[in-house]
């Protein structure tokens, strides 16, 4: 268990960073029960992260968000790494940087990114993360290439709770509990074996304490994926990440975008869109991404339909806990599609073998409810 410890308030010019009920951190220590602490990760020279990244070549690339460019490189050590430079315009995105390193060098999980190291060296902020190859779920959820097939069933379920227990360390195990407040596709990334892990903690905030419900904060995080009370009101709770996670469920289960501002008016906005599917368990199969091409077990679609509908309420309370939708997914997952022949991705081959049907779980078409 990862724990804030001797947290100390305000810098002396009060430039500390916000990252809970209104205090400002500008240190943090590590007391005897933080075992891991910011040991492993380490300050860069900007020249040893431009010889890693041979000068932040434009082939070297991975992708760029709002706070800046992302490289590939490799360290000294022979270690292939991303190397993420934060534009230099705006204070955000420094208030973020010093965030991200704090949190990331508190917690540890598996399902999280490992932040390997941080440059600020004058005014360049650099942060150093291990190389994730498979880059992001939205990366390989939307505008697929031609040499991208689809994400199986199977490779969605996995995704779906290795998500889900990174945010239970983030809710359950980490004291004070750490709200992530920026879940999105883009937000999880995924190793060779499509293992997804949680990154982007600049927003992140430290969860209520005591007899707190929530924590009021200017509204942060991205549009599609935030919970419609946090946006109206600014007040954040954990129940404000379960909805994003609704959200994300949502985006596997339909391959579709939160938003996507190249369909026609009413189907832009994922949520809206889905209302009137998942109100009718009829229309669940109306849902699924058509590049599943019905490969799919039915009874875990309406079960997942079922989880994303309870994480997608209006109400935060009705929202489940991230423990019990965990519970709920590993149950999915142990009703593996069986006539999934490749790892990770649908294609089928042409020598599929008929498999017998287990489990009373059929495939996914709907004409046999
Ligand atoms: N550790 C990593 N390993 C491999 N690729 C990465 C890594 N981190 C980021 N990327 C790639 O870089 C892209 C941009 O990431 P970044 O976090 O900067 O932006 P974003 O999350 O897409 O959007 P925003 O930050 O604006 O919310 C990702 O979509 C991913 O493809
Ligand atoms: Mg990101």
């Amino acid at each position: 268990m990862s724990c804030f410890c001797c947290i100390s308030s305000h810098t002396k010019d009060g430039n500390g960073v916000e990252i809970d009920n209104g205090v400002e951190f500008e240190s943090l220590r590590f007391g005897e029960g933080c075992s891991k602490g910011s040991a492993g990760v380490r300050s860069f020279k900007f020249r040893e992260l431009a010889a890693a990244t041979r000068g932040f070549k434009e082939v070297d690339l991975l992708g760029e968000g709002g706070f800046g460019r992302v490289y590939k490189g490799r360290l000294e050590t022979g270690q292939i790494v991303a190397v993420k430079q934060l534009n230099r315009d705006g204070r955000q995105g420094f208030q973020e940087f010093i965030v991200e390193v704090l949190m990331l060098s508190l917690l540890h999980h598996p399902n999280l990114v490992t932040l390997i190291g941080y440059c600020s060296d004058g005014d360049e902020r650099l942060l150093v993360y291990e190389f994730m190859p498979m880059g992001s779920l939205n990366d390989n959820l939307f505008d697929l290439g031609s040499d991208k097939e689809p994400l199986s069933w199977n490779t969605r379920i996995k995704i779906a709770i290795g998500a889900a227990r990174g945010l239970e360390y983030l809710h359950c195990e980490a004291n004070p509990p750490v709200i992530y407040r920026d879940l999105k596709s883009a937000n999880i990334l995924l190793d060779n074996y499509f293992n997804p892990k949680l990154s982007d903690f600049g927003l992140a905030k430290l969860g209520p304490v005591g007899d707190n419900t929530h924590v009021s904060t200017r509204v942060m995080g991205t549009h599609g994926y935030c919970a419609p009370e946090y946006a109206m009101s600014g007040k954040l709770t954990l129940k404000s990440d379960i909805y994003s996670f609704g959200v994300v469920l949502l985006e596997l289960i339909t391959g579709r975008k939160a938003i996507d501002t190249t369909r026609r008016t009413g189907e832009q906005s994922l949520v809206s869109w889905s209302h009137p599917f998942l109100k009718d368990r009829r229309k669940f199969g109306q849902l699924v991404d058509p590049l599943l091409e019905g490969r799919f077990p039915l009874r875990c679609l309406q079960q997942a339909v079922a989880v994303t509908a309870m994480c997608l309420q209006e109400q935060p309370s009705f929202r489940p806990h991230i423990g019990e939708i965990i519970v709920a997914l590993e149950y999915l997952a142990s009703r593996t599609y069986l006539q999934e022949l490749h790892i990770g991705r649908t294609k089928h081959s042409s020598l599929q073998p008929s498999l017998p049907q287990q489990n009373g779980y059929t495939n996914g078409e709907l004409s046999n409810p």
